[in-house]
């Protein structure tokens, strides 16, 4: 059975780094598994007095892509040692109304990305502490902190480096195991 697996990419930059490393991932992924990259830049600041018969669009439209899919990839920069606002944006709005998370029990995967050497450890903890929240199980091995993504990727944003290559396709490997062990 094939999962279908939701990609958020916590950068809204054009240029993202972390968006060429999530492509990356997915032209890297093992069969079994579909992709599709949900948008999270034009949602609204979550307020919950907007969360009324009549929410604003986006939040219905994230609200319905979640729900439809098996499984959730997160990519993200990591933004003063922690997740990008717009991320946590996305991930409050389909957290609620209360009852009706989409996120509850679909399995994720965290990968963090930065140009410096550290990968983005913080922002990816910080992630994990909402998952648990959200009772969403987050894949433990292979962590995934990339570093130095400044040099790894080329023009076209592929992986030169075989070794990291290999990493990156064990990542997404291990995800399918994963979603295959759960929900999907
Ligand atoms: C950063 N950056 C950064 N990098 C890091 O490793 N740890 C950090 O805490 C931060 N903090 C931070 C805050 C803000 C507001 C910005 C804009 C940037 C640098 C960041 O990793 C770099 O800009 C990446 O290129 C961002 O990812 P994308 O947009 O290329 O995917």
């Amino acid at each position: 059975m094939t999962a279908r697996v939701a990609v958020l990419v916590g950068s809204l930059r054009e240029d993202s780094l972390n968006r060429k490393l999530a492509q990356a991932l997915v032209a890297l992924a093992p069969e079994g598994l579909d992709f599709d990259f949900v948008e999270t830049g034009d949602l609204p600041l979550y307020n919950p007095d907007l969360d009324g018969a009549e929410p604003p669009a986006p939040w219905t439209r994230l609200r319905d892509q979640i729900r439809t899919h098996d499984a959730v990839l997160f990519v993200t920069p990591e933004y003063n040692r922690s997740v990008p606002a717009s991320l946590k944006n996305a991930l409050d709005v389909g957290s609620r109304p209360a009852g009706q998370s989409v996120w509850a029990g679909k399995p994720a995967a965290v990968v963090t990305g930065s140009p410096g050497g550290i990968g983005g450890f913080g922002a990816n903890h910080h992630l994990r502490q909402s998952l648990v929240f959200l009772d969403m199980p987050a894949m433990q091995q292979p962590e995934a902190y990339i570093g130095h993504l400044g040099t790894l990727l080329d023009a076209e944003g592929r992986v030169a480096e075989p070794g990291t290559r290999d990493f990156l396709a064990r990542i997404m490997a291990a995800f399918r195991d994963w979603i295959g062990r759960g929900a999907a």
